[in-house]
């Protein structure tokens, strides 16, 4: 794999536990990633939240749930056989569900980013795998530390959303990837004008501004009355048009649906911190992302909804580049 300096294009060696360029510029590898950035970035909601819930959506730590991998799956395609020796990039891997998956699943390589320290948790979850399979970078989606074209698979989950230039995010994603190679994302749609009218977008200007403890704490006050109300009024049958008022995460359609009390109470309060935290949220529409996909030289082979587990939906184009 060709490791390159993000900030020169020079190449980069391995010497012991650091990268190092011509020029003499290292990057330190701590605590399983090599270190391309600081942590205090617009990304440090998502190391907070990832280093704290570092288990929570893990298939393997939960008997009731493989969510991850249902959902990996469905959105690939992928053969698992298909697989095996191959390189693939994952861009905003977080605690690293999706890694764990190629992993435990696979025997592709796997190159995994985040920008934040999240690559910490991800490496408590999935540091156990050989180092020749599995390479952890905490590096942005903006400088990324490949050369181009290199990659067989790229794929980039639940994370566009969430950078500050959605356009500029897939043109870095698809400068990755091998001629013939693929590039999946899957973000959050953008349904109609109704899609803002939320609680989520109401009380996100003061919320993605709190100190991510008090914020926390806060959810954790408010969890259980909130998924009392929210299941009550799915049960009569009004949760659609009431709950999107309710400062909840959507229970219904995005969690797995056979969690206990216990952990359906610490999947909400995750994916609410998650949705009230972030510095950017800019949901899409799959027409907008399939056009940069064609501008940017792929062939778009999918551009749609995907249903998993039931009420689960996600918004995802893939393309091949020709
Ligand atoms: C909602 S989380 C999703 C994590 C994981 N893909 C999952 O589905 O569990 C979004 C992730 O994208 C990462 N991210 C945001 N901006 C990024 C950037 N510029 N470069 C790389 N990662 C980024 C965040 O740090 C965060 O871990």
């Amino acid at each position: 794999m060709m490791l390159v300096n993000p900030y020169n294009q020079q190449d980069l060696t391995v010497e012991d536990e650091k990268l190092i360029d011509q020029a003499g510029q290292e990057f330190p590898k701590i605590a399983g990633a090599y270190r391309f950035v600081q942590d205090d970035n617009y990304t440090q909601n998502f190391g907070f939240q990832w280093n704290k819930f570092t288990q929570t959506q893990i298939d393997r730590f939960s008997e009731q749930s493989s969510q991850s991998k249902t959902r990996f799956f469905a959105v690939t395609e992928w053969d698992k056989e298909d697989l095996t020796g191959k390189n693939v990039l994952e861009v905003g891997s977080g605690a690293g569900r999706f890694s764990q998956v190629v992993l435990d699943h696979t025997q592709a390589n796997l190159y995994s980013v985040d920008y934040s320290n999240a690559v910490e948790a991800n490496f408590k979850n999935n540091g156990h795998h050989p180092k020749e399979r599995f390479h952890l970078f905490q590096a942005s989606i903006y400088d990324l530390p490949f050369a181009p074209q290199t990659f067989d698979k790229v794929f980039c989950f639940g994370v566009l959303q969430h950078t500050p230039d959605v356009k500029k995010s897939v043109e870095n994603l698809v400068k990755m990837v091998k001629p013939g190679g693929e590039l999946l994302v899957d973000f959050y749609p953008i349904r109609g004008w109704w899609t803002k009218i939320h609680a989520k977008y109401m009380f996100r200007p003061w919320t993605k501004k709190m100190p991510h403890d008090k914020l926390l704490r806060r959810i954790e006050k408010n969890a259980s009355w909130m998924i009392n109300a929210s299941q009550f009024f799915n049960k009569i049958g009004i949760g659609k048009l009431t709950n999107r008022f309710i400062p909840i995460c959507d229970i219904k359609n995005t969690l797995p649906q056979n969690l206990n009390k216990t952990q359906l109470r610490e999947w909400v309060i995750l994916d609410t911190f998650d949705m009230f935290s972030p510095e950017y949220d800019q949901p899409q529409r799959v027409e907008t992302v399939k056009q940069w996909f064609e501008e940017f030289g792929l062939e778009v082979t999918f551009a749609g909804n995907i249903n998993f587990e039931g009420n689960n939906v996600v918004s995802a184009v893939k393309g091949v580049l020709k």
